[in-house]
């Protein structure tokens, strides 16, 4: 197949292109570095230096044989992401090109409203170039489990049937985000299923929980095709900033009661996801949405596992809570349905103590780089 791959050059899009060209497909990695330089402005390096897009295709290419096209294109951008739909005439594409930091997009009124038109932007042109110039294109985007917040009720996968004085229908599950990004998902959800119902579109939305992990087939080849890996508050999720903390001697800061709870999922299970998404497109008019998770965690029970392991490998753990800088429900009623990618055959890597044992040797390694002012919280929800 011919995949496009929006947003290749960040933590998951990297390894996706790596993972479909090794299948043998035909792959066009693109990426307008945004990640990196919102990096660059806010202090938020990551603790392994990446070669950029380009050096990374051709190392990958050199170590695999395999090839990764590359574009640096800004997907916000009608005319430069129709370019690319002309030239490469994509079977399916896989959207990971947003603005993907919850702290970043509240710091204050630029940041806010960078998230909120590169993220509209860029799913609104997508959904253009699609109907102009691949109708038969299936797009797979990256959604979030934070679309749904955390309702006192279970959360279906994507639909829900409401019944009203005495009659049915089924709508989608109601969404009410915790941030100004997770708000931009639930948009981006709206306008897909819009667009689905009134052009046919072929759509998968993943509702993914937060990932952890830096091994993939493709990665373990070589240490310069590892993914970004971010520690600090602003593109650092808790699993990781805890692994760094646990190596650093800083006590791992658990945000107020450590009660939120969520879905997590192994990268090398994000992988699988997408593949059997993009192996089995929808019909066309179909709005089709999986939630992507394997096992759900408290902050509580993270920072205990990772204390557990990091102590039986003598680091010498500790656990602080601080004053939760979001606006969130610390202590509440979790329970996501995640039947669908199970169904359609995902073999779940679990966190076992293995798994964290081995994040943490390659953090071991590199312990001389982790800049600790990079740890704590600089952004306030109520700022
Ligand atoms: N990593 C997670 O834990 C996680 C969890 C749930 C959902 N997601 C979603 O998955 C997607 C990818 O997340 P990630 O962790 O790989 O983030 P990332 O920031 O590492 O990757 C996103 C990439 O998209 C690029 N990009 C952003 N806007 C662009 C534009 N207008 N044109 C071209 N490129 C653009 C960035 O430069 C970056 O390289 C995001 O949509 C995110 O919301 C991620």
């Amino acid at each position: 197949m011919k995949i496009m791959i929006l947003g290749g050059d960040g933590y998951l899009g990297w390894p996706t292109a790596m993972a479909f060209a090794s299948k043998g497909h035909e792959v066009i990695a693109v990426d307008n570095y945004l990640r990196r330089n919102i990096a660059l402005e806010t202090s938020s390096e990551p603790l392994i230096p990446c070669p950029n897009l380009i050096e990374r295709a051709d190392i990958f290419q050199a170590v695999s044989n395999y090839k990764i096209k590359t574009a640096i294109a800004d997907c916000a951008d009608y005319l430069q992401l129709t370019n690319l739909f002309r030239d490469f005439h994509p079977d399916a594409v896989i959207h990971y090109a947003e603005q993907p930091s919850a702290p970043y997009s509240m710091i204050d009124f630029q940041t806010a409203q960078k998230t909120f038109s590169n993220n509209l932007n860029a799913t609104f042109n997508l959904i253009w170039a699609v109907k102009e110039f691949a109708p038969e294109c299936h797009i797979v985007k990256l959604g979030t489990m934070g679309e749904y917040g955390t309702p006192d009720i279970d959360i279906e996968e994507g639909w829900i049937d409401i019944e009203h004085n005495g009659r049915k229908d089924t709508f989608l599950y109601p969404r009410q985000a915790g941030s100004l990004y997770h708000t931009t998902k639930v948009l981006d959800t709206d306008l897909l299923w819009f667009y689905v119902r009134t052009y046919g579109l072929r759509v998968t939305d993943l509702m993914q929980g937060p990932v952890y992990g830096l091994s993939t087939a493709e990665s373990d080849l070589d240490t310069r095709l590892l993914p970004n890996f971010h520690y600090d508050d602003i593109f650092g999720t808790v699993v990781n900033r805890f692994l760094v903390q646990a190596v650093a001697g800083v006590p791992l800061t658990v945000y107020g009661k450590g009660g939120q709870t969520r879905g997590y999922l192994n990268l090398k299970d994000t992988l699988q996801c997408v593949e059997l998404a993009v192996d089995s497109p929808v019909k066309k008019g179909e709005l089709r949405i999986l939630n992507q998770f394997t096992e759900q965690f408290s902050v509580n029970h993270l920072a205990e596992k990772v204390q557990a392991v990091g102590n039986k490998m003598g680091l010498k753990v500790k656990i602080e809570a601080i004053e939760n800088p979001r606006k969130e429900k610390e202590d509440h009623y979790y329970n996501a349905k995640h039947h669908g990618l199970m169904e359609m055959g995902l073999k779940p890597h679990y966190m076992t103590d293995e798994v964290v044992t081995k994040m943490l040797e390659e953090i071991i390694i590199r312990k001389d780089q982790i800049d600790p002012k990079k740890i704590m919280p600089r952004v306030k929800w109520n700022n």
